[in-house]
C-alpha cells in the first residue's frame, strides 16, 4: 500500500512532463519542425483543449502524447517514466495500458457491436471473456448505450458511435484521456452531450486532453493551450469554470467524510 504523504506527492506531480521537445519531418532536402521546443506540464485530473490552427502541430503533439510516435529530441515523461526512448514494443505496452483514445472519425470495426468494439482493447491485456464482457457492458452502460449494446456502427447514430468509442478508450481505465477533434462529425446537439459526458468524466477524477477547433468546445475545458507553427503560445486557466469545479469536489468530499 502507498502512504497517504506518497500518494498526495504522486498527485502533486504532473502526470505528463514534456521538455524541449521537437518533431522534425524531413521531407527530401527540407526540414520542418512540426515542434520546435515544446515545453508542457499536464497535472492529474486535468481538463485541457489544445487550439491552433490547420497545420500547428496538434495532431503530432497528440500522437507523441499517446505514444504513437517519437519525438526527434527533448524528454516526454509520464507518470514519471521517460517514455521517449523506449523501444516500440515497451511504448506499445505503455499505450495499452495509460491512453485511451478517441477520434474524429470515431475508428470502430465495421462488422463488430459495439459491445465487441468495446471488449477488443481488453483482448491485448488477456483478460478472459466473461470479463471483458461485463467490463465492456459496464463501460457501455457509464457512456449511456445500454440500449444499443448489439448494434452494429452502421445502425447508430453518429453521436452514438462516438459514445461506443469512448467506451472502449475507458474500458482500460487509462490515465490519460485523448480526443483528437472528437465533436468534428457531430452536429452542436450532439456536441453538447459529448461535452457533458467529457465533464462528467473529468468531475469522477479522468485526466483529459482535447484538441479542438471550436471556441465553444474550448471553453469548456479547464485550461486551453494554443500553438503556433509548432510552439506553444499561450496557456490560459478558465478560472470560472475552474474555482467552480474545485469547490464542487470539496463539497463531494465533505460529505463522504
Ligand atoms: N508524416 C509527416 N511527414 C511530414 N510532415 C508531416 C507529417 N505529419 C505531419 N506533417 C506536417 O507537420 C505539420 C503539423 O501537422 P499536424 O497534423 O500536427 O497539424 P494539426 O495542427 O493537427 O492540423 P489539423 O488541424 O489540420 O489537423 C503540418 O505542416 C504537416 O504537414
Ligand atoms: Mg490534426
Amino acid at each position: 500500500m502507498m502512504s497517504d504523504a506518497l500518494m498526495r506527492e504522486n498527485i502533486a506531480k504532473p502526470i505528463i512532463e514534456l521538455r524541449h521537445l521537437s518533431k522534425l519531418y524531413k521531407m527530401g532536402n527540407q526540414e520542418f519542425y512540426a515542434l520546435n521546443n515544446f515545453d508542457l506540464d499536464i497535472a492529474h485530473n486535468d481538463y485541457l483543449a489544445i487550439t491552433g490552427q490547420s497545420g500547428s502541430g496538434k495532431s503530432t503533439l497528440m500522437n507523441i502524447l499517446g505514444c504513437l510516435d517519437y519525438p526527434t529530441n527533448g524528454s516526454y515523461k509520464l507518470k514519471s517514466k521517460d517514455v521517449a526512448q523506449l523501444d516500440e514494443t515497451t511504448l506499445a505496452g505503455i499505450r495499452n495500458l495509460e491512453i485511451g483514445f478517441i477520434f474524429q472519425s470515431f475508428n470502430l470495426l465495421p462488422r463488430a457491436s459495439a459491445l465487441q468494439n468495446v471488449m477488443q482493447p481488453l483482448i491485448y491485456r488477456g483478460i478472459p471473456i466473461k470479463e471483458r464482457r461485463i467490463k465492456a457492458e459496464q463501460a457501455l452502460i457509464r457512456v449511456g448505450l445500454k440500449e444499443r449494446i448489439d448494434h452494429l456502427p452502421n445502425q447508430m447514430s453518429g453521436g452514438q458511435r462516438q459514445r461506443v468509442a469512448i467506451a472502449r478508450a475507458l474500458v482500460t481505465e487509462p490515465a490519460i484521456l485523448l480526443a483528437d477533434e472528437p465533436t468534428g462529425n457531430l452536429d452542436s446537439g450532439t456536441t453538447m452531450e459529448i461535452m457533458a459526458l467529457f465533464d462528467e468524466l473529468h468531475n469522477d477524477g479522468q485526466t483529459l486532453i482535447i484538441v479542438t477547433h471550436e471556441q465553444d468546445i474550448a471553453e469548456r475545458c479547464h485550461r486551453v493551450i494554443r500553438l503556433t507553427d509548432g510552439c506553444l503560445v499561450a496557456d490560459s486557466v478558465n478560472h470560472e469554470i475552474e474555482e467552480n469545479y474545485i469547490e464542487q469536489q470539496a463539497e463531494k468530499e465533505e460529505k463522504h467524510v
